[in-house]
């Protein structure tokens, strides 16, 4: 979800419906605003996209402060009536929220109990209701008396008639910023919807509450005493929010790869030693050493990221490594060692099933370092240290230049972990060598979109399709399917190809296409074997490989990428992949970057 909010001397509503629209990619269910004005507390909200919203707004929505939301939903479906704002019954309060509140069915019951007629079916309302109801005199008592009675997350942003020159807001485990304006303030849950008016921004930290008016904030803690937060400013190029001439953000980010596949490895290699350069990691030599084992941790692409990055861990350091989903990470209760490297993967670093894993972690005792890509983002923080992926804001919901970076990243971790043991400095060399040459190659694929992109053509139409490899080729064919299933809405399933045999084959048919990765490695000649299985049940077969690779006479479509050390072939294979679901869910007209029932950060379990 996504919360944003003014104060100033303009019309608020414009405002917030561009900020709202800057942060559709956190939920794209439902939206609404608030507004305060002359007239009072007016709400327009209702299920479907910002741009709805603001075509069915009334002309004459004035008032120069307000708040938005944009809404994925959790509790009750998506319609008007679940749409944020919330308002208490008799209109006095409306109030936007990010996160839940575990103890809402409670607070329900007693409100009901209480005579409160309750309207929606969220979590939420309750915390209008509780504002309403609580009898200090300042808006600032009034949310702290609600907060008092709330267990969970939340990022808060309340009005209130009777104090109309301001905002409240709290936050407590999902993100809220305060943006510093020219006699005008914002709010805001992603630095995305402000950063057009302002760069200067102040972060509320988790049990806070802050007044934002025109004139500026104030921060207190949860007792209402004050506490100091200064806003800095951020370095941040606005037009890098924008998608440009690009028709979709994903398209943007998939050609920015190479780009930011350079600054992620920038300053980072060393030739001279063969290792990499990662001070970020608080780590000496000696800490390094006495890693017995890795494990990853991430959900969706980060976690089969974090797959690529475990093999290469264990190929260059010879240190047992795995990875995990971190939303199934601590409900298994998990045995953390000292001598375990726990490894946060996340683009947001905001994801609350990779942050709640963090935090069993570190109450564990173990130490954990991130792979993040937002600067100072909830993960970056909880973190013992960590290496940030530089790849710019990413907004598509399908990971590209994210997940490349994550590899990358992965890659210089495992150079310098395997140079503290065996690896030697000549295979550091080799694969500093080679990391070197990953932008210029991503972009020798990006320059073959064309032809990529008539063979998604082919797989578009398909109802299910397989993604298929063996070791390193498995978990890039799991980043495969998840991409074109998230963005087509074709059913795609990834398998070991060496698991074929023992059940998927039975699906194998000509309406069932199968994407194999079959790259010049020691497993070539048995993925070639079973190309021949699938071709012999009809399958139709493209084939993400290396030029020169002898694919016998099975008939296929081969898309080759370029070669470089074999331990690095994974981000260089999974590029075609991207195009492919990228063009199938072009050709079938949907919403690239907003892909049915998802959000690009998930702040709620
Ligand atoms: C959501 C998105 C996925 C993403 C995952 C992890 O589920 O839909 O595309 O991979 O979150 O996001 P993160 O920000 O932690 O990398």
């Amino acid at each position: 979800c996504g919360i944003v909010g003014y104060v100033g001397a303009q019309q608020a509503a414009p405002l917030l419906l561009e900020g709202l629209s800057r942060l559709e990619h956190r939920g794209y269910d439902s939206a609404g605003v608030a507004l305060l004005g002359g007239t009072g507390l007016k709400v327009a909200k209702q299920a479907g996209r910002v741009r709805d919203l603001a075509d069915s707004l009334p002309k004459r929505f004035g008032g120069k402060t307000g708040i938005g939301h944009t809404r994925w939903a959790t509790h009750g479906p998506a319609n008007d009536v679940n749409a944020h704002p919330h308002t208490d019954a008799k209109g006095l309060v409306a109030v936007v929220h990010n996160g839940i509140i575990d103890n809402a069915a409670a607070l329900r019951q007693r409100l009901s109990d209480e005579g409160v007629d309750l309207v929606s079916d969220t979590d939420t309302e309750v915390v209008a209701h509780l504002v309403a109801r609580s009898e200090a005199g300042t808006l600032e008592g009034k949310v702290v008396d609600a907060l008092a009675a709330i267990e969970g997350t939340y990022g808060l942003a309340v009005l209130h008639v009777d104090f109309p020159d301001r905002m409240v807001v709290a936050r407590n485990g999902s993100p809220l910023l305060i943006g510093v304006g020219e006699k005008e303030m914002w709010v805001a849950s992603d630095l995305a919807a402000v950063v057009r008016h302002t760069t200067t921004v102040a972060h509320l930290d988790d049990g806070e509450i802050a007044t934002v008016t025109a004139g500026g904030f104030t921060t207190y803690g949860g007792d209402l005493r004050p506490v100091t937060r200064s806003a800095v400013t951020v370095d941040v190029d606005p037009a890098a929010y924008d998608a440009g001439d690009h028709e979709s953000y994903m398209h943007k980010e998939m050609l920015e790869q190479p780009v930011a596949a350079e600054r992620v490895l920038r300053g980072r290699l060393d030739d001279r030693f063969g290792t990499a350069h990662l001070g970020g990691l608080n780590m000496d030599a000696r800490d390094t050493r006495a890693i017995r084992r890795v494990k990853i941790l991430g959900c969706g692409s980060a976690y089969y990221v974090g797959q690529m990055g475990a093999a290469l861990v264990e190929e260059l350091a010879r240190i047992p490594a795995d990875a995990e989903a971190a939303s199934e990470f601590r409900y298994r209760d998990p045995v953390i060692e000292p001598d375990t490297l726990y490894v946060a993967v996340s683009q947001s670093g905001e994801t609350i099933d990779t942050l709640l894993a963090v935090q069993e972690i570190r109450r564990k005792g173990g130490r954990v370092v991130g792979l993040v890509n937002v600067v100072g983002s909830a993960i970056a923080r909880e973190c013992d240290g960590g290496i940030y992926l530089h790849a710019g804001p990413e907004v598509a919901v399908a990971s590209t230049k994210a997940l490349t970076n994550m590899f990358l990243g992965f890659a210089l971790l495992a150079l310098q972990l395997g140079r503290v043991r065996d690896l030697s400095i000549a295979d550091g060399k080799r694969l500093i060598a080679g990391l070197a040459r990953i932008p210029e190659q991503i972009q020798e694929i990006l320059d073959r979109e064309a032809e990529i992109g008539e063979v998604a053509q082919q797989l578009a139409d398909a109802e299910s399709l397989f993604f298929v490899g063996r070791v390193r080729g498995y978990p890039v064919a799991r980043e495969g399917a998840q991409k074109f299933k998230e963005i087509s809405y074709r059913h795609a399933e990834a398998y070991q190809t060496s698991e074929l045999k023992h059940g998927p084959l039975a699906l194998v048919s000509e309406q069932v296409p199968t994407v194999a990765i079959v790259p010049d490695d020691e497993l070539t000649d048995r993925n070639v074997g079973a190309l021949h299985e699938i071709a012999a049940r009809r399958g139709p077969l493209v084939v993400i490989t290396h030029e020169g690779v002898d694919l016998g006479e099975v008939q296929c479509v081969r898309i080759d990428v370029p070669r470089n050390e074999r331990e690095l072939d994974p981000v260089l294979l999974v590029v075609p992949l991207q195009l492919l679901a990228y063009h199938a869910a072009l050709r079938l007209g949907h919403d690239i970057d907003k892909p049915r029932n998802l959000a690009k950060s998930v702040t709620v379990e």
